[in-house]
């Protein structure tokens, strides 16, 4: 079997992870969600107590901790802390530890190395995937959607004000885009679906349509 990545990168409340999820079972791949990773660290260095702007702390935080994802579960040192890391508290910090040069380079080569131990194959989320993580990757995309649609679609999902989830979205989306380490960007080469007028069901075709045909 041939090496093959797909690169889906892309602001949150686009419908990413769950047409990464769904594209990845269709097409019969594994999928990494590579936010759960800078979530795992942000509550890593919380519980540890130290200051979330403090680079060289949370740095030695994330490098004596041991991160995993299989099977769509998140481990930080062997504990399943998938529902904590969607916290309120780990969505808040995320993007200041998210932010620290040396936390990214230790946690995009454990991402590597996932890929590697998963023969080279998969269905790869986050926000620097086909720029920096995999810029070889087989096929990139990037999924957008207007703030307002973003915003509507996590309020529904989660039951919060979307007054309050357009202002969390259009803050992260400032720090992730405008940070000095890999910045949320479009990919070169990559493939930008508009996602605002489409539905679930309208999107992952699309992706499908996008892969080659032995997958
Ligand atoms: O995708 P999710 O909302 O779980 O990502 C949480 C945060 O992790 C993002 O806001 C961003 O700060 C960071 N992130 C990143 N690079 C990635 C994936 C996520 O910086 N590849």
């Amino acid at each position: 079997m041939s090496d093959l990545i797909v690169a889906i990168d892309g602001p949150g409340g686009t419908g990413k992870s769950s047409v990464s999820r769904e594209l990845a079972r269709r097409a019969g791949l594994p999928h990494l969600d590579t936010g759960a990773f800078y979530r795992a660290a942000t509550l890593a260095a919380l519980e540890a107590g130290v200051d979330l702007d403090d680079g060289d702390a949370v740095t030695t935080v994330v490098e004596g901790s041991d991160f995993s994802q299989e099977e769509g579960r998140m481990y930080l040192d062997g504990r399943d802390v998938s529902d904590p890391i969607r916290e309120d508290e780990i969505t808040k910090g995320v993007s200041a530890v998210s932010a620290h040069p040396a936390v990214r380079a230790h946690l995009v080569e454990l991402q590597r190395s996932w890929l590697r131990s998963h023969e080279g194959r998969g269905v790869v989320e986050g926000r620097d995937i086909g720029s920096v993580v995999f810029p070889d990757a087989t096929v990139k995309v990037y999924l957008d959607a207007s703030p307002e649609v973003r915003a509507r679609r996590r309020a529904e999902q989660s039951g919060e004000d979307i007054a309050e989830v357009l202002e969390d979205l259009n803050r992260r989306d400032h720090l992730d885009s405008t940070r000095v380490a890999s910045p949320m960007t479009v990919p070169r080469g990559a493939i930008v679906v508009d996602t605002s007028e489409l539905d679930f069901e309208a999107v992952v075709e699309q992706l499908i349509g996008l892969l080659p045909s032995e997958s």
